[in-house]
C-alpha cells in the first residue's frame, strides 16, 4: 500500500503577487521562506517546509495540491498505479522538492506527491518573530466534487485514506466525506458541488482566540469583506473556524480544536444531511458565496479542469 503521510502543500496562481503577499504575510502573518520575482513560498510557524506557494499568473487558480509520502518506493508505486489506471502523470520539481510526481486523479484533481524535501528550522518557539494571528501549520484541503462517493472510494482504496466523518443523504448517498492519513479528522475533505474545484485550504491555529484576532486584524486593516463566514464551531470535526477570501478569491480556513482518529476501532461519524448542527453548532447562517464559489484547478496539459455538475446537483450543497 502506498504510504501517504499527510497533505503537504498547495500552489496557488495569483494575479497580483504584491497584493497577495500583503494579505498572506502582513495580515495573516504567514512567514516567507523564499521569494523570486514570480513567486513567494510561505509557511506557518510550525511548518518545517513551505506549505503555500503563491505564483504570479494571468488568471487565478490552483496549480496542484501535494502530499508527502513515506519513501521513494511509494513514488514508484504511484507511477505503477498511474500507469495501471491510465492517469496522466509526470515528474516535476519545486523549490526544496527535487522529485515530485504530479498526476491527475481519476476525477480531475491535480495532485502531486513527494518524499524528499529540504526542511528548515521551525519558528514555533521563536515567539518574538510571530506576527498577526499566528498561523501554525497546514491542516487540510477541501475539494468540491461532482462525485464525492467515487472520489472518496478511490482515495480510500488506492491511497489508504481512512474515513472519519461523512454526510449521508436520505437515499443513502454520500454528500460529503472527511478522510485522513495523518490521524486527525482530515487531510482531504470532499464536498458535493460543481467541480472539481478547490473549496478551501486550511491552516491549523494555536487556539480560538488567534482566529478572533485574525478577524480583528482584517477589520483593523479595513478589509472586513475578506471575512466570509464565521467565526464559529463546526458540528462536523468540532473545530473552531473562520473562512477568509484572499484578493483573488481563494478561500482560506483558519481552523483549530478538532480531535484524533488513530485508534484501530475508531468508527466514522455519520451525519444526516438535514441535521442543522453539522455545519455549525451555533446555527449561524452561511452565505451563498460559500456554497457556490471555489478555485479552478489546472488541467494536466494546461488550461483549467472544466467543472461539471454531478448527480446530486440541483439540491443544496453542504461544505465544512
Ligand atoms: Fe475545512
Amino acid at each position: 500500500m502506498i504510504d501517504v503521510i499527510r497533505v503537504a502543500h498547495g500552489v496557488f496562481y495569483v494575479t497580483d503577487l504584491a497584493r497577495s503577499k500583503d494579505f498572506y504575510v502582513n495580515l495573516l502573518g504567514l512567514n516567507v521562506l523564499h521569494e523570486t520575482p514570480g513567486a513567494v513560498y510561505l509557511r506557518g510557524v510550525e511548518d518545517r517546509e513551505w506549505t503555500l506557494k503563491l505564483e504570479l499568473a494571468p488568471e487565478a487558480g490552483v496549480k496542484h495540491l501535494a502530499y508527502r509520502v513515506r519513501s521513494e518506493a511509494d513514488l514508484e508505486e504511484l507511477v505503477r498505479l498511474a500507469e495501471r489506471q491510465g492517469l496522466p502523470h509526470r515528474w516535476e520539481s519545486e523549490l526544496d522538492r527535487p522529485r515530485m510526481l504530479r498526476l491527475q486523479d481519476p476525477f480531475g484533481l491535480p495532485v502531486a506527491f513527494y518524499h524528499e524535501s529540504k526542511t528548515h528550522k521551525w519558528l514555533l518557539q521563536d515567539y518574538h518573530v510571530h506576527r498577526g494571528p499566528g498561523l501554525q501549520r497546514i491542516d487540510h484541503v477541501n475539494v468540491m466534487s461532482p462525485d464525492v462517493e467515487g472520489t472518496m472510494n478511490w482515495y480510500l482504496r488506492e491511497l489508504g485514506f481512512r474515513l472519519s466523518e461523512y454526510t449521508e443523504g436520505e437515499d443513502g448517498s454520500v454528500w460529503a466525506a472527511w478522510i485522513q492519513r495523518r490521524g486527525g479528522v482530515h487531510d482531504l475533505a470532499l464536498t458535493n458541488g460543481v467541480g472539481p474545484r478547490l473549496h478551501h485550504f486550511a491552516y491549523w491555529m494555536p487556539d480560538a482566540l488567534s482566529i478572533i484576532r485574525a478577524c480583528d486584524i482584517l477589520a483593523g486593516a479595513r478589509q472586513p469583506e475578506r471575512i466570509e463566514r464565521g467565526p464559529g464551531r463546526h458540528g462536523i470535526s468540532n473545530a473552531f473556524f473562520v473562512y477568509v477570501r484572499d484578493p483573488d478569491g481563494h478561500r482560506i480556513e483558519l481552523y483549530t480544536s478538532d480531535y484524533i482518529t488513530v485508534d484501530p476501532d475508531f468508527e466514522p461519524i455519520r451525519w444526516m444531511r438535514d441535521d442543522p448542527r453539522r455545519q455549525t453548532l451555533w446555527g449561524a447562517k452561511t452565505p451563498k458565496s460559500w456554497f457556490e464559489e471555489g478555485s479552478l484547478l489546472e488541467a494536466f496539459d494546461g488550461g483549467w479542469v472544466k467543472p461539471r455538475e454531478g448527480a446530486l446537483q440541483g439540491m443544496p450543497v453542504h461544505v465544512i
